[in-house]
């Protein structure tokens, strides 16, 4: 199924097709890794919806992207119980061991690095999310053998060149 067909599967669950936006924006994103505003006006001709409608969603919230972001977009969550826990340290730290300040991207395209408000996984405090795993309990040395992983797994696709891993959402 090719977008189109898969926003319009998704938006017949929906009395409503402004319901529909925010299932429309997800599979967009999947599709393309993030959402430029010819995928936006994209979505709102399948939907028949105002294009204003569907461009408030997708700057409103953090998880729509609306420009390109890094193959790994790290979230460090830097509310309450994770600011508590250490998140501004590891903040800090990512800005250092990556050369970013948060909000950039590696010039080499694999990090983007943000803060996002609550996670909803405080127990685990403090934690960052990386495309759609979560991971917890973080401390720097966490944060260092996280990032060799994601490396790895670009150093291992690099046989065939970067193109190889996955795009976001695969
Ligand atoms: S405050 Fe960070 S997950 Fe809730």
């Amino acid at each position: 199924m090719n977008m189109r067909e898969k926003i319009q599967t998704a938006a017949a669950r929906y009395p409503d097709q402004r319901s529909a936006i925010m299932p429309a924006l997800l599979i967009a994103q999947k599709e393309h890794g993030h959402l430029p505003g010819p995928v936006l006006e994209e979505i709102a001709d399948i939907l028949d919806v105002e294009r204003i409608w569907v461009y408030e969603l997708a700057t409103f919230y953090t998880l729509f992207h609306t420009e390109p972001v890094g193959m790994f977009h790290l979230q460090l969550c830097d509310n309450v119980s994770c600011m508590l826990r250490g998140a501004e340290d590891l903040l800090e730290h990512l800005e250092v061991v990556l050369g970013i300040k948060k909000g950039d991207t590696t010039p080499d395209g694999l990090f983007t690095l943000t803060t996002v408000e609550c996670l909803g996984a405080c127990e685990v405090a403090p934690v960052m999310q990386v495309g759609d795993d979560y991971h917890g309990d973080l401390n720097i040395a966490r944060i260092d053998a996280l990032l060799d992983r994601l490396r790895a797994v670009v150093g291992q696709a690099t046989g065939a060149g970067i193109a190889a891993v996955a795009p976001p959402g695969e």
